[in-house]
């Protein structure tokens, strides 16, 4: 184990084979870097960087506090943001302190709950969206210690694939839409609609009624026109294809992508509203930059909504831990077809 350079002090995982897991309170040897008694596999970064420089480490075991569970972790999903914080982007919003095992979303299993946490019990198979103020301790592990409050049961009948590749996006889904207030009687434009986030926000506005157009590549056309959607390519002349469709402009936009305001402008009708969750400029226009908050409860609603077959969450592949890397490179290429996750029992 090195004490400085490029690892950061961390214990690269030699000694383990993938698979194999410590129970909580299992002891150990122990770690210089983190002071403590390891106790899982993890991928962790040192530092800022690319994606390769995650490596697959021992790491100590997460704590139930009270009010807080600690997850068995058997899927994580990968978001944008878990790259986009990888690179330092999310530096001044959010304080990281390193090593930092990466990711938000997780289902699995709870282990241990901490001290008046009544909500859950060991053996539960449970779901979260589990951002905490400080970036540190994600679900790329073989343990997440999370808030109780972020924290929802998975209903019966709904995959631990599903539920992992639920929490981020559609929570986000659901806040965008309970910004912009749908109705019935809207029109919704939604820019990025076959993606994470636009794909379950297409389905929750088609289920409150609203008319939706989506953008989106021609090859996922089918796939928009499958759920109620109606499909327009993005990128130059988008205006125009909107207003074949709807002539009077639209009552609300969704942008789930950035960089189309002066679009969404043009295609508001009087009285619109529109808000985006990667465009803070937004706020300028008259709009809402909406930033989504952990939420067990409304994850519980979501879930049970996959479970009523009234919800389809789209999984791309899965990856073994140590191979997160390869997952951050193919959703930061945009060439993922569905969510990727990521099996922290392999
Ligand atoms: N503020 C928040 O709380 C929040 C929450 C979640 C996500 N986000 C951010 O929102 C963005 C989307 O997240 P996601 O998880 O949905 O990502 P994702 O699953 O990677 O989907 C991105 C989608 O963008 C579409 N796209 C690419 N270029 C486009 C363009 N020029 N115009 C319209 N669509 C385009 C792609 O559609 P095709 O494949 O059809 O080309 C793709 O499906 C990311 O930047 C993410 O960081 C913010």
């Amino acid at each position: 184990m090195s004490a400085t350079g490029q690892d950061g002090g961390i214990t690269p995982l030699a000694a383990r084979g993938a698979g194999e897991r410590r129970s909580v309170g299992d002891g150990g040897n122990v770690c210089a870097a983190w002071g403590v008694v390891l106790g899982m596999r993890a991928m962790t970064y040192a530092e800022y960087g690319e994606p390769s420089t995650m490596a697959l480490t021992d790491a100590p075991m997460p704590k139930a506090a009270p009010g807080a569970v600690v997850i068995r972790v058997e899927r994580a999903s990968v978001n944008p943001v878990d790259w986009k914080v990888m690179s330092g982007g999310l530096d001044g919003l959010i304080e990281a302190v390193f090593p930092v095992i990466p990711g938000w979303d997780v289902a699995g299993v709870v282990e241990t709950v901490g001290p008046d946490t009544p909500e859950f019990t060991p053996g539960d198979r449970v779901a979260s969206y589990g951002r905490t103020d400080i970036i540190h301790g994600g679900t790329f592990a073989e343990y997440v210690a999370l808030p109780a409050t972020s924290v929802a049961a998975i209903p019966d009948g709904v995959d631990m694939d599903a539920a992992a590749g639920l929490p981020l996006v559609g929570l986000t889904a659901l806040r965008s839409l309970e910004t912009l207030e749908l109705t019935a009687d809207d029109t919704l434009l939604i820019h990025a609609a076959s993606g994470g986030v636009g794909f379950l926000a297409a389905q929750l506005a088609r289920e409150v009624g609203a008319t939706v157009i989506g953008t989106a590549s021609a090859h996922n056309h089918e796939k928009l026109q499958a759920i109620g959607v109606t499909p327009v390519t993005y990128g130059d002349g988008l205006v125009e294809r909107v207003r074949e469709i709807a002539p009077d402009g639209v009552s609300a936009v969704a942008d789930f992508v950035g960089g189309v305001r002066e679009d969404t402008l043009e295609l508001l009708a009087e009285g619109g509203r529109h808000v985006s969750i990667a465009d803070p400029s937004v706020e300028e226009t008259g709009g809402r930059w909406v930033w989504v908050r952990p939420d067990g409860p409304r994850l519980r609603t979501l879930l049970q909504k996959v479970a009523d077959g009234a919800l389809r969450v789209e999984i791309d592949r899965s990856f073994a831990l140590a191979d997160a890397a390869e997952a951050f490179e193919i959703s930061r290429a945009g060439t993922a077809n569905g969510k990727l996750l990521i099996d922290a029992t392999r």
